[in-house]
């Protein structure tokens, strides 16, 4: 499963980058409102640092004013992909960008149904948002599972992007689920490496260690 980190925190993006772990960015227009820098400015600084794709979103609701946004956000650099909502125009705007070569987020997927009509259009990627329904008391990882089994149904090359992933548990989840990548806060990222077994080993081999007087250097 790929990682992406779901922030716009340059600072964060660099530290995780070099720790290997990154394979793209998304961001959203309340990412950008968090982190209060200028959107084309920052996206920019992020193709700067990642090599992998980083997704930009459009912030109309209608056709024409998305594409226009579409290709002003393509012009940052090759590897931006353009966020559209799942709305009909969204889905038409993802047609028209998929067949001119240009790569796409479809996002705020909260139904299978509307994962279906995402892939039909050509979609890149779909972003269901598995932590938004678990706030609804659903189990957002049902919806993972239903996109994987349509999917690969009729053989769609639309990836699955689980995003709203809100713990180290619903990355394991994901992964189970056969999500093809998630989209993760950085503090959760960093924590998936956490184990207190791990802390309580490396203690007592540090202290046995000292205990030999060796160096290794
Ligand atoms: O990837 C979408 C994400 O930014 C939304 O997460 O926690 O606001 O539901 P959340």
């Amino acid at each position: 499963m790929k990682f992406f980190v779901d922030t716009a925190i340059i600072e964060d993006i660099v530290e995780l980058n070099d720790y290997g772990l990154l394979d793209g960015v998304t961001t959203n227009p309340s990412l950008i409102a968090k982190s209060g820098r200028d959107f084309k400015e920052v996206i920019a600084e992020i193709c700067g640092v990642v090599s992998g794709p980083v997704s930009a979103e459009v912030a109309s609701m209608d056709f024409d004013t998305m594409m226009a946004e579409a290709d002003c956000l393509s012009k940052i650099a090759s590897n931006v992909v353009i966020k559209l909502p799942l709305t009909l125009d969204g889905l038409k705007a993802c047609r028209t960008l998929t067949d001119k070569g240009i790569k796409t987020n479809v996002t705020l997927c909260f139904a299978a149904n509307q994962a279906l009509l995402a892939a039909k259009a050509g979609a890149t990627y779909i972003s269901p948002f598995v932590g938004r329904l678990d706030d609804l008391n659903l189990d957002g990882m049902d919806l993972i599972r239903e996109i994987r089994t349509i999917y690969d149904n009729y053989d769609f090359k639309t990836e699955i992007l689980a995003a709203s992933i809100r713990s180290a548990n619903h990355v394991k989840e994901a992964a189970l689920a056969g999500a093809d990548v998630a989209t993760i806060p950085p503090s959760v990222i960093k924590s998936l490496a956490n184990h207190a077994l791990t802390d309580k080993g490396l203690d007592q081999f540090s202290k046995d260690w000292a205990a030999t007087g060796q160096s290794i250097l």
